[in-house]
């Protein structure tokens, strides 16, 4: 470095030259001062001087020249910024880049990978600043290039990976902070020595492997199915081990980078907004916490709790596992015994880290399966590659770690068992079996009874026909209202139990007003407990929205939305049967002074944490993907085991696969619980449910609903309230009282400080379910929120609380205030 120093002074004397305005070059006459820059050809990347968020150190970067947003995808000198403006950039005679301070000092430089004769650096239009010799532009022969030394971004056609024959490896680690680009906490880098497996760290702590890559996809990765956007490939050969992606569309501005909390996360630039929306997290759940069950565990998200043993094995330390230490894992029931183990096949799983496997590509699952019953230490086998049927062979001799279930795009493993086990497994299987053969016949006897009396009746009905009157329950089934029940597949009752179930819809069994008509118990003769609601026939109002609920309901399914049993449709009475919730709903619990003491820390912590299991399940992954627009307390119902059931889908929208925001000149809602783009604009997304979620979470910690809420000291509404708290850092005075002793602090602290994330007065500052599931889950750091939507609503708005609200109120003075000072 001195004597490339020396040289430096001296060609200093000699050149000059500052480039000049839009040139994508940089010769080795010419200087680059702060403040010039090089433009690449198309004008999509500059490179320059630049200072990350706050901070006043120049760093010499790469940025997308085209968005107001100053994004840098490559800094140089991370680790040792400049400390005023006066550096410069040269380019050496021998094509090596260097970064010099006012002292002439090195800063930072690149390499090269041979001697060059005339060379000159070039800012491509992908983002790869590289050094060539000017007459060849063969990317074959780069001098250098910055792709291969990627700093938290992967750009389309950066390769993620290492060249096994120059041992070149491209990782990525984050930065430290927005301010301060130098090496972060976290890496995600191929490691090869087994099967090679992209492996995200904290340190030197294994946190994320998004598994073997099997052809199509990572294995732990099932949601990445093939789109319209960009398609993710990886090669594993003997030269090369690197995953790259490409955007189909490249006028969109997309890259994927490693936050500086340790997400591996796509981000897209919309002009609407102006700014980077995250468009897919790899790291989906608490599952995606690498070995959370430990060895021979099992993680299923969907379920609570998520751990559980494989099958064939037992919790190692069933205390431990019991209090949610899953990391001992699980042992097998019965010891292996080599010469006679066998197989058993598991299906629909993420595979287990494969650092430490053997593979052979050309293998068969045949070949496969012999080599590890041979070798006594072979712990499992499967195929490498799902595509065609599956091909290749990967087999483990270690304790199998980070196996997850998917409900789909799994893959098969088959895992040594000891043979006794498997003789049980395998009766197992066929008692089942006879079950399931047993009930079949019986459900085709009970459909030929079935058939057979419908036939009769329907004869005896069409004799009765001639008489009107006398038989008003049964079905008048208008075929248009029949045909819409086929569509849906949901069951039909009839309105005589329905009669009977709710004693006439008596008084003493109404439970309350629906969205749309009011709420009655029922019980079925065969004992069922049911609740219906009834669309009240008077109004004439809320067919629109019975309807609604029925279409956005009726495929719906998870634990945690309320579940609908079917539906009743005769003459002009419209009910909906919904399974019953002996707990109410969440608003008679938590704003009841006697009723909250029943609900301590624990319990609202779960349902906490099931409404935003519910919720990420409509956004995310419901075939229709729903917006419930009208999330609040009295929609969240309880089951026998506290279990929060989101209800109500009267007002529920549901969008495209693209389309995540809607636009609606009939606000409905219920304020206090409204996002202010949504109240104020009509425009309606995810994340004005976010906002709701978030309003929901403090009142569940603190006991006081938004709207109502009144502090003696100042005027704000609890949103407000809450976010002064959080700011002074006295977040636990928010807890409620009932809740003071039974709380874990730090997770009453992680739920207000996420219900702040949440009601942020800009959307695209709130976090998605994804997210808010996440953050929930975890314990890492999370973001600053900034200051929440509507805080002052107290004073602007006073209008009852009402389930619809018209477009008249929005445009009254009062809302213009509050706009004008919430934005
Ligand atoms: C470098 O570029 C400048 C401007 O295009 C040109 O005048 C100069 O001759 C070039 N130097 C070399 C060594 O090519
Ligand atoms: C910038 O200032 C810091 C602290 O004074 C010093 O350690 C560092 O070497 C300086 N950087 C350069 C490039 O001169
Ligand atoms: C180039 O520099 C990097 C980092 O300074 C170093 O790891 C690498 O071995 C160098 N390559 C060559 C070809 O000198
Ligand atoms: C570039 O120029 C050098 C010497 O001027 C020559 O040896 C080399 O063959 C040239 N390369 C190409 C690709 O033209
Ligand atoms: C990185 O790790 C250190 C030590 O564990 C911790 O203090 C720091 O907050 C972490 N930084 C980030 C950005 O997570
Ligand atoms: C490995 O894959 C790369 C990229 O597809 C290819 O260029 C290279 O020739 C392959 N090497 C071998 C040995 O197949
Ligand atoms: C690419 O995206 C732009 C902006 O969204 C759009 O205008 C254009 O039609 C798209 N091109 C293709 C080929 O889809
Ligand atoms: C995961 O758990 C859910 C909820 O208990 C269950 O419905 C599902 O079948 C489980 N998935 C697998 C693959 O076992
Ligand atoms: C889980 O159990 C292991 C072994 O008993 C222990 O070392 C570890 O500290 C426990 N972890 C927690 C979070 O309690
Ligand atoms: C393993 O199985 C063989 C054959 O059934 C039997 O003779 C042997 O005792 C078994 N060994 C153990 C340790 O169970
Ligand atoms: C992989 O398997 C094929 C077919 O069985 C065999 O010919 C080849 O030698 C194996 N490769 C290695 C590295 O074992
Ligand atoms: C079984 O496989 C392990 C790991 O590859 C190897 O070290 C061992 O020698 C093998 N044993 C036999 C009997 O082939």
């Amino acid at each position: 470095m001195e004597g490339l120093g020396i040289l430096l002074v001296c060609s200093f004397l000699l050149s000059h030259l500052t480039i000049s305005a839009a040139v994508d070059t940089l010769n080795t006459t010419q200087l680059m001062r702060d403040g010039d820059t090089i433009v690449s050809a198309g004008g999509r990347f500059e490179l320059g001087f630049f200072s990350p968020g706050a901070s006043r150190k120049k760093y010499l970067a790469i940025w997308y020249k085209q968005i107001p947003v100053k994004t840098a995808v490559w800094v140089a000198n991370r680790e040792l910024p400049l400390n005023d403006s006066s550096g410069f950039l040269k380019l050496t005679k021998q094509g090596i880049l260097v970064l010099l301070d006012r002292n002439r000092r090195t800063v930072w430089s690149s390499n090269s990978s041979r001697p060059a004769r005339n060379p000159v650096a070039q800012l491509l239009d992908s983002g790869n600043l590289i050094v060539r010799e000017e007459n060849d532009s063969n990317p074959e022969n780069l001098l250098w290039q910055s792709f291969d030394y990627p700093c938290d971004t992967l750009l389309q056609g950066m390769k993620l990976g290492r060249n096994l024959i120059t041992g070149l490896d491209r990782y990525l680690s984050s930065w430290k902070s927005p301010d301060d680009p130098s090496h972060g906490n976290f890496t995600y880098r191929f490691e090869v020595g087994g099967f090679p497996e992209l492996i995200l760290r904290e340190g030197s702590v294994v946190r994320f492997p998004p598994g073997p890559w099997n052809g199509l996809r990572f294995s732990g990765t099932p949601e990445l199915r093939p789109n319209k956007f960009f398609t993710v490939s990886v090669v594993i050969n003997e030269t090369e081990v690197y995953d790259t992606y490409e955007l189909h569309n490249s006028t969109i501005l997309s890259r994927m980078v490693l936050s500086q909390n340790g997400l591996w996360e796509r981000l897209t630039w919309t002009d609407r907004t102006q700014s980077w929306e995250v468009f897919v997290i790899v790291q989906m759940d608490n599952c995606d916490n690498y070995a959370l069950c430990g060895a021979y565990g099992s993680c299923n998200a969907s379920n609570t709790p998520e751990c559980s043993c494989l099958k064939g094995f037992v919790p190692q330390f069933p205390k431990n596992w019991d209090a949610k230490n899953w990391s001992n894992g699980c042992a097998r029931k019965t010891p292996l015994n080599c010469s006679t183990d066998g197989f058993l096949k598991f299906s629909g799983v993420k595979l287990p880290d494969s650092r430490k496997s053997w593979f052979n590509y050309s293998m068969t699952l045949e070949e496969c399966k012999n080599l590890c019953t041979k070798n006594c230490s072979c712990t499992a086998y499967s195929n490498i590659d799902i595509r065609d049927g599956g091909s290749g062979c990967l087999l483990w001799f270690v304790d199998l770690v980070d196996i997850q279930q998917f409900t789909e795009n799994g893959q098969e493993i088959y895992i040594r068992m000891a043979a006794s086990e498997l003789d049980q497994i395998e009766s197992i299987k066929s008692k089942e079996k006879e079950r399931v053969r047993v009930a079949f016949v019986c459900v085709l006897t009970a459909a030929v009874l079935i058939v057979g009396l419908s036939l009769v009746l329907y004869l005896w009905r069409k004799r009765y026909h001639e008489k009107p009157g006398l038989l008003t329950y049964v079905p008048e089934s208008s075929s248009n209202v029949k045909n819409q029940n086929e569509d849906l597949e949901l069951p039909s009752f009839d309105l005589a139990a329905i009669v009977f179930a709710t004693d006439n819809f008596s008084m003493k069994n109404k439970l309350g007003e629906g969205g749309f008509g009011a709420v009655y118990k029922g019980i079925l003769k065969d004992g069922l407990e049911i609740a219906v609601k009834r669309l009240s026939k008077s109004s004439g109002q809320g067919l629109d929205e019975f309807k609604n609920e029925v279409i956005h309901i009726a495929k719906l399914k998870h634990r945690n939305l309320v579940e609908l049993l079917g539906c009743c449709i005769q003459g002009d009475e419209k009910m909906l049967i919904y399974e019953f919730m002996p707990n109410k709903s969440l608003d008679f619990l938590i704003f009841d002074e006697t009723q909250s003491m029943s609900l301590d820390w624990p319990m609202r912590y779960n349902i906490i944490n099931g409404i935003a299991r519910g919720l990420l399940y409509l956004h995310q992954d419901s075939r229709q993907r729903i917006i419930h627009r009208d999330l609040k307390a009295a929609n969240v119902l309880l089951d026998s085991e506290m279990n929060p059931k989101i209800s109500d889908f009267g007002l529920a929208r549901s969008f495209g696969d693209k389309e995540t925001e809607a636009n609606t000149r009939k606000v409905v809602g219920t304020y206090g619980y409204m996002a202010p783009e949504y109240a104020i604009d009509g425009l309606y997304s995810i994340k004005s449910d976010v906002f709701s979620f978030g309003v929901l979470v403090l009142e569940i910690v603190n006991g006081n609903c938004n709207r109502g809420f009144c502090h003696p000291d100042h005027q704000l509404n609890l949103l407000g309230h809450a976010w002064r708290l959080f700011a002074e850092g006295k977040s636990f005075e928010l807890v409620a009282s009932a809740i003071r002793d039974t709380g874990n602090a730090s997770e009453v602290l992680r739920s207000i400080h996420v219900g702040l994330l949440c009601v942020q007065h800009s959307p695209e500052d709130r976090p998605n379910m994804s997210n808010v599931v996440m953050m929930l889950g975890s314990q890492g750091p999370l973001p600053q929120p900034r200051q929440p939507g509507f805080f002052n609503e107290r004073d602007l708005v006073d209008q009852s609380s009402s389930s619809s609200a018209s477009q008249k109120l929005l445009s009254s003075n009062d809302f213009t205030i509050g706009m004008s000072e919430a934005r």
